[in-house]
């Protein structure tokens, strides 16, 4: 990471605002930016209470705004009621968007299909009106492991309207990884898909749904719907499962939303901390919609001809503001695809973006530096043998991007006309928090530039005070916004402690690193405690860990991250085996088993990249496994560091081979 980050603080680069986005961009000029911003200083209430007017609508008009009685468990608005399925489909009916098209469905092979608002809100009223036909209602959890598709729009809204919390799984989990949420939301619903269907191979959700169900523990469960996307073979329950299309059928096209308190849960959605398992990020109603809505609004600076394609999926929280809602709520035109970037060859998403004419693209740092070693490579599918003169706007998300990625985005995508907006933000947010304008913010490759309007981002010591420019720190959020995360589902005791350590003085810490320089600008540095991010994905290093430990060979693991010129970090594994140290062949096998049984127990992308062996793990004489020293070794270089103080120190040694 430290070459990184120096190759970062001496970037001089700065890229202007395009003079063309600049009159009509939803914030215009620098000057705007400030006054939005004293606006908020001022009087964060009044600010907030008229973006929550202007952008909302309210079944039951709020009077109250920020309610602190109980921090850091904020409320906000929380004497109004609202529906978020009706604030993004039918605020739309009578008026012109009604009949545009809503979304763009793209699948695998290259199908497309279209649906139009209207449309959208008859199929989730259809869908609503047959979960409620079955029982299921507001406060109930519904979890939903569904492919990118447009049934998972709306099965997510469909909860929406009804109140129902969903937790969506994302379809690369495992049964076993899904199993521990349903059992920790206390599901009442499954909503699936019987596969899905990812560069040309059909993979099963379906059955992944049985084996979760089957290990116990989620007896609450009463429906599991099946979308059925292949027709490809399932196991058939008849006490629980039925077919999307026939909850569906029948069903009346109206379904009225129901009014439901700013507080109500949202959704839950699961994330890794430093310790123990993933946590349930609770988000609530208003708060969450009005930051999605704003966000799309000011920093995707929408347009109502704009063609929005945001390539996350819908198992992570960028899926959720970037496709389920805030596109919707903005009354968008999106894209949403359902394959990979490299099926079936790596211009794919360049071939996309021509073949829909979409103007405002968002991916991941990780897909960014893939494809643009793909295209140095495979130069017929290089992004310039593309039309991609409809973009406008380009934006980046998961991870820090890189100057090199930054540039290679700029130039060969955004062909030096397109600002490339690197936006910072995290599950527990909501939505963007520090991110360039495209109107506003000239732009540094590598910096995600300047706090939105209304959040109040700083860099502070361990004390909590406020550090200098040029020094690095914890970055934190001083004041609450509408869109943060409300607690942790179930456990509120982890919430405080992962989110308000009492020496920060009230400040929300986002568990990243950070420095801003003389223009005030911030500057990522990665994450400061065990959480991983590999490919723009969070993993704990306790998940993976307490994956290896459970297999029968592996008496301990300890794991650590380690640059990666693509994912940006890798996994590597230090496992001592039950047995005799393995060597050559027989090391190769049962580090593959090993990566095999992680992907198992978590999911494919948590399988760790190399796996070392060795006797022992180097530890302190106290006992304590120095990760500082295996980080070090991971990345393959020469310990300097004293290790006097190491119970061990031959283990290096053994632990500097890769298998
Ligand atoms: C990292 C994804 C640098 C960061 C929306 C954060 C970033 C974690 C950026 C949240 C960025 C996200 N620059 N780092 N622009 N965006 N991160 O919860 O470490 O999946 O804490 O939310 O990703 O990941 P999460």
């Amino acid at each position: 990471m430290s070459e990184g980050i120096e190759s970062i603080l001496t970037e001089t680069r700065v890229f202007p605002p395009f003079p063309n986005l600049v009159p009509d961009a939803a914030i215009s000029g620098m000057d705007a930016y400030h006054v939005l911003c004293q606006e908020a200083e001022r009087s964060p209430d009044d600010f907030w209470a008229r973006m929550a007017r202007e952008n909302l609508n309210w079944t039951t008009p709020f009077a109250q705004v920020l309610d602190e009685s109980k921090a850091p468990f904020y409320r906000w608005f929380a004497d109004g009621e609202m529906n978020v399925s009706a604030n993004c489909l039918d605020k739309h009916l009578n008026t012109p968007t009604a009949d545009k098209t809503a979304i763009i469905f793209e699948s695998d092979d290259g199908q497309v299909s279209t649906i139009t608002y209207k449309q959208l809100y008859q199929r989730v009223c259809q869908f609503a009106n047959g979960l409620k036909s079955l029982g299921h209602k507001a406060g109930d959890r519904a979890i939903i492991y569904l492919p990118m598709s447009i049934e998972a729009v709306v099965a997510m809204q469909a909860c929406a309207r009804l109140g129902i919390i969903h937790s969506v799984v994302f379809g690369g989990f495992s049964s076993k990884s899904l199993h521990e949420r349903a059992v920790d939301v206390g599901a009442t619903l499954v909503i699936t898909a019987d596969e899905q269907v990812r560069s040309g191979k059909s993979i099963p959700l379906k059955s992944a749904v049985d084996e979760a169900l089957a290990m116990g523990g989620c007896e609450a469960v009463r429906h599991v719907i099946v979308y059925n996307r292949t027709g490809g073979p399932v196991e058939w329950n008849e006490r629980l499962d039925l077919w999307m299309h026939d909850v569906s059928a029948n069903q009346p096209e109206e379904c009225a939303p129901v009014p439901l308190n700013a507080e109500h849960p949202l959704f839950i959605l699961y994330t890794s901390g430093s310790t123990g398992k993933p946590k349930g990020v609770q988000h609530a109603t208003a708060g969450f919609l009005l930051w999605a809505l704003l966000t799309v609004k000011w920093t995707f600076d929408s347009k109502d001809t704009d063609v929005f394609w945001c390539t996350a999926d819908v198992g992570w929280v960028t899926g959720h503001t970037y496709i389920a809602y805030g596109p919707l709520a903005a009354g968008l035109t999106q894209v949403v695809f359902e394959g990979v970037p490299t099926y079936p060859n790596v211009g794919r998403f360049w071939e996309m973006i021509q073949r829909h004419k979409v103007t405002v693209f968002y991916t991941a740092p990780t897909a960014i530096r893939s494809l643009s070693k793909a295209a140095d490579s495979s130069l017929e599918f290089h992004p310039r043998e593309y039309d991609l003169s409809s973009l406008r706007i380009i934006g980046s998300v998961g991870e820090p991007i890189n100057p090199d990625a930054w540039m290679w985005y700029y130039t060969n995508v955004g062909r030096e006309r397109c600002p490339v907006l690197d936006t910072w933000w995290q599950t527990e947010t909501g939505g963007h928090m520090i991110t360039p304008l495209p109107g506003v913010t000239p732009l540094k490759p590598g910096s995600c530039t300047l706090p939105l309007p209304g959040i109040t981002a700083a860099v502070v010591d361990e004390a909590g005070d406020v550090v200098g420019p040029g020094k690095g720190g914890f970055l934190v959020i001083q004041r609450p916004w509408p869109a943060m995360i409300r607690t942790i589902w179930g456990d509120p005791d982890r919430f405080v402690k992962s989110y308000f350590p009492p020496e920060l003085k009230g400040a929300y810490l986002a568990g990243d690193g950070a420095q801003r320089d003389a223009d005030g600008y911030f500057w990522i540095m990665g994450r400061i405690d065990d959480v991983l991010n590999v490919s723009g994905h969070r993993l704990g290093t306790m998940e993976v860990e307490s994956a290896l430990v459970a297999h029968a060979l592996v008496a301990e693991a300890a794991v650590v991250g380690r640059p990666d010129a693509t994912t940006g970090e890798a996994v590597v594994a230090f496992v001592v085996l039950k047995r005799s140290l393995p060597e050559g062949e027989e090391a190769v096998m049962i580090a593959r088993q090993l990566r095999d049984w992680v992907a198992k127990e978590i999911g494919p992308i948590a399988k760790p990249k190399e796996i070392r062996f060795g006797e022992n793990l180097p530890k302190t004489r106290s006992g304590k496994i120095m990760r500082r020293l295996l980080r070090v070794v991971a990345k393959g270089e020469a310990i300097t560091q004293d290790v006097s103080t190491l119970e061990n120190p031959a283990i290096l040694d053994q632990m500097s081979q890769s298998h």
